[in-house]
């Protein structure tokens, strides 16, 4: 009856806007269609209606028992379901009922509360479901779990990642969730934070590309396709610079590397028609970002033009009180947040904030227009996502639902993430006849694999593990054969579990192969307080090599936790990441020879806790104690790893030793596969500017490309750059381009890179 009622006033309002139009342009454009929809529903809408809009719950504070219980069933606590799904007739839910449900689990769950939401409240506006589908539908269970994001930035092949995402959104569509809470496009500047294993990295160009390719695999088809899902690029911003290295810690980013480091991922993403953003629970220069007007309001709706819903993150009103110590209480706090431009607040356990924004309203605290724009945003979405029409995805329509094909996609991205960072003596691969001894804390398990964000929030549960899994140790049985692999685990996380019985199995073998790792982690069970790898898990490689047998270190993990010490005792390095439910299979594949490695770090990897700096860093920061300028150490740089072939560089050309403003150069290379194995190769290309007012970067990374080649091929790569390209952030914060000497450096790494220089004259 209200749907009839609400239709038939929509199609009144419609003919009245239609006939208005009639003299213009008759041709009414999907969008413009939307936004009358949009503006004759809010005509309609209560204020107390606005405000439910605006409410994000969590799933389990309409579920019985306590918000955090972990359960095996969805048991609905009928009172609260009433009120908050129809009384306050809630915007947006997010989270898990507290155990992953299958796609048709997740079928009925949605079909509840749409069902409710559409046939029992007022206006029967659908309800907007967000999930942290970070990688792969990782809170639908039996779906495909994707390498994370470092591993997926360390392919360097954004089809890969556009490929990931467009599976992600499948499968998530599969179990009718339309919205994801990703991709993460922060920059991570400080390596002891626990989350940089879902970022991209340290390095904003490489960022955008990958966040870019993900919003494309996302959203691309359109949103109104059943296997879309809106994006909801987070978070905003300087989550990943947090001073002391801890989740959610104060960052401190002057504006001109707010506007050259941290804004560029954000700004393509928006560009290119990202639906969402999530604000950052930490505060940037002491100003919590929720209730930042000048980052929300000026720069996200003003300067990037976003024109999407901006969410908070979980309990972030709350935490303006109990963190931030910014304001006094909720009423303060929200006030404060909705006017700084949030549209929608992640407030998980109940619907107090939605008295509270209709008392600031009804006070003129809140302006009304600020309502009715957070609103917009937000029934805009739900009317992009085609949510009134299909509120629910049928399960059954999605047969791809963990195929064979996503499989291999997603096999495909953790072997291509796998980055050897070290080969003495071509070492790997290893020949599939001898006796190896598999050991370590990551040897035997799917979770550290898989890492955070897997069936549950710290997915350290094994009984959602899918059996036909392979761990490190398994692919390696496999690959070898039983009889010759020996397992012991050696260590724990944090402590000695059976270390000298793993000294004892290794005189045995003729191989031994430490697998360490991080327990899986995120947010503030991350926090840390020494990148050391820990001291345990170092210790069980010190053991192992006083038998001078070939050690091959496997590390499992989303920092780069320090190895300064065991380094040289090992004679290869694996780096797989947090690889995904494939990554065991990968690694072995890579181990044995199967795969040919072609991961580069996306990030710096530390030497020295005293020596932490991005690729990009400043000159000063680097003189050393001897007054010369050598004083930057990384164990491994930013873009670096080995393969099983070698690959030359030559005959590097720029169009044109002298540019102009507005005109293009144009750089090509010549790259030859001069080992016996075909392999993938990375050409990356760097500029440097040479002088700069604002003191220049190192230099910085402003194209790449992934390439296959055969044994003794060689391929040609054009590369364009525009003067953009040369720009930096000047002294008033603007992006400039001083003229002057510029270099552009292209190459591999370990290859040298090719330089060549040309001038910049306005
Ligand atoms: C995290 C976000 C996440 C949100 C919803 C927060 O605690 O910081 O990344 O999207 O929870 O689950």
């Amino acid at each position: 009856m209200k749907q009839l009622f609400l239709s038939i006033l929509l199609v009144i309002s419609l003919i009245i806007v239609g006939c208005k139009s009639q003299n213009k342009l008759t041709n009414t454009t999907q969008t413009s269609s939307i936004d009358q929809k949009v503006d004759s529903i809010l005509a309609l809408m209560t204020l107390k209606e606005k405000a439910g809009q605006m409410l994000n719950i969590g799933l389990p504070a309409v579920l019985t028992g306590d918000y955090w219980d972990s359960r095996e069933s969805t048991v609905y606590n009928s009172e609260k379901f009433k009120q908050l799904i129809i009384d306050y007739a809630v915007g947006s839910i997010h989270n898990t009922p507290g155990y992953p449900a299958e796609k048709e689990g997740w079928y009925e769950i949605l079909k509840k509360i749409q069902d409710s939401a559409m046939q029992k409240t007022r206006l029967g506006i659908p309800v907007l479901y967000g999930i942290d589908n970070i990688h792969g539908a990782n809170y639908v269970n039996g779906s495909v779990m994707f390498p994370h994001q470092i591993a997926m930035a360390a392919t360097w092949n954004t089809e890969l990642t556009k490929i990931s995402a467009e599976i992600t959104s499948y499968e998530s569509r599969a179990a009718s969730l339309p919205w994801n809470f990703n991709p993460n496009a922060d920059v991570a500047l400080n390596p002891l934070w626990g989350r940089i294993g879902e970022s991209f990295g340290e390095d904003p160009y490489l960022i955008s590309e990958m966040t870019l390719a993900y919003l494309q695999g996302s959203q691309e088809k359109g949103l109104q396709d059943s296997t879309s899902t809106a994006v909801c690029l987070k978070h905003f911003i300087g989550y990943g610079a947090g001073k002391n290295g801890k989740d959610r810690a104060n960052a401190l980013i002057p504006e001109n590397s707010l506007r050259q480091y941290f804004l560029p991922p954000f700004e393509k993403a928006i560009q290119n028609g990202a639906k969402g953003v999530m604000i950052s629970s930490n505060a940037v220069n002491g100003i919590p970002c929720h209730i930042n007007s000048y980052y929300i309001n000026d720069i996200l709706k003003g300067e990037l033009g976003f024109k999407g819903v901006v969410i908070s993150d979980f309990s972030d009103v709350e935490f303006l009180i109990t963190a931030h110590l910014s304001a006094k209480d909720k009423r303060e706090a929200t006030k404060m947040a909705v006017n700084a431009g949030l549209d929608m607040i992640m407030n998980p356990y109940d619907a107090d904030i939605v008295e509270i924004i209709v008392d600031l309203a009804e006070k003129g605290e809140i302006p009304l227009s600020r309502i009715n724009d957070a609103v917009t945003r937000i029934l805009r979405l739900k009317y992009e996502l085609n949510l009134f029409k299909v509120p629910y995805n049928n399960p059954k329509g999605y047969t791809k639902f963990a195929s064979q094909e996503h499989i291999n996609a997603n096999y495909k991205a953790a072997s291509e993430a796998i980055t050897l960072l070290k080969n003495n003596n071509n070492i790997l691969p290893l020949p599939s006849t001898k006796k190896v001894l598999v050991t370590g804390y990551s040897a035997n398990s799917i979770n550290i694999l898989n890492g955070a964000w897997s069936r549950s929030f710290l997915g350290r549960d094994t009984i959602y593990n899918d059996p036909s899994k392979l761990t490190i140790l398994d692919a390696v049985k496999k690959q070898v054969g039983e009889a010759n692999v020996k397992f012991v685990e050696g260590t724990d996380y944090l402590e000695d579990i059976n270390s000298d019985k793993a000294v004892e199995m290794a005189k045995n073998v003729d191989y031994i192969l430490v697998c360490v790792g991080e327990i899986p982690a995120s947010e503030k069970p991350s926090d840390i307080n020494e990148l050391d790898l820990p001291q345990i898990q170092q210790d069980l490689i010190k053991k192992l090599s006083v038998l001078k047998k070939p050690i091959i270190l496997v590390m499992v993990q989303g920092r780069p936790r320090i190895i300064r010490e065991i380094e040289p005792l090992v004679e290869a390095i694996v780096m797989a990441y947090l690889p995904g439910d494939e990554g065991g299979r990968a690694v072995s594949d890579v181990i044995f020879g199967k795969v040919n490695p072609s991961g580069k770090l996306p990030y710096t990897y530390p030497k020295y806790s005293g020596n932490i700096l991005p690729y990009y860093y400043k000159r000063p920061d680097i003189r050393d104690i001897n007054w010369g300028y050598d004083g930057f150490y990384p164990q491994f740089e930013f873009g670096f790893g080995l393969s099983y072939t070698t690959f030359e560089y030559s005959n590097l050309i720029i169009s044109s030793e002298n540019i102009k403003a507005s005109e293009e150069l144009k750089i090509s290379v010549n790259i030859k596969n001069t080992g016996n194995k075909k392999g993938k190769e990375v050409v990356e290309v760097f500029l440097k500017d040479l002088v700069a007012t604002l003191s220049p970067d190192s230099k910085k990374l402003v194209r790449f490309e992934k390439i296959e080649l055969n044994p003794g091929e060689t391929k040609t790569l054009n590369f364009v750059l525009h003067s953009k390209d040369l720009a930096n952030i000047g002294v008033h914060n603007k992006w400039i381009i001083e003229d002057g000497e510029f270099e552009i450096q292209v190459g591999g790494n370990p290859q040298n890179l090719l330089k060549k220089g040309f001038y910049y004259q306005e």
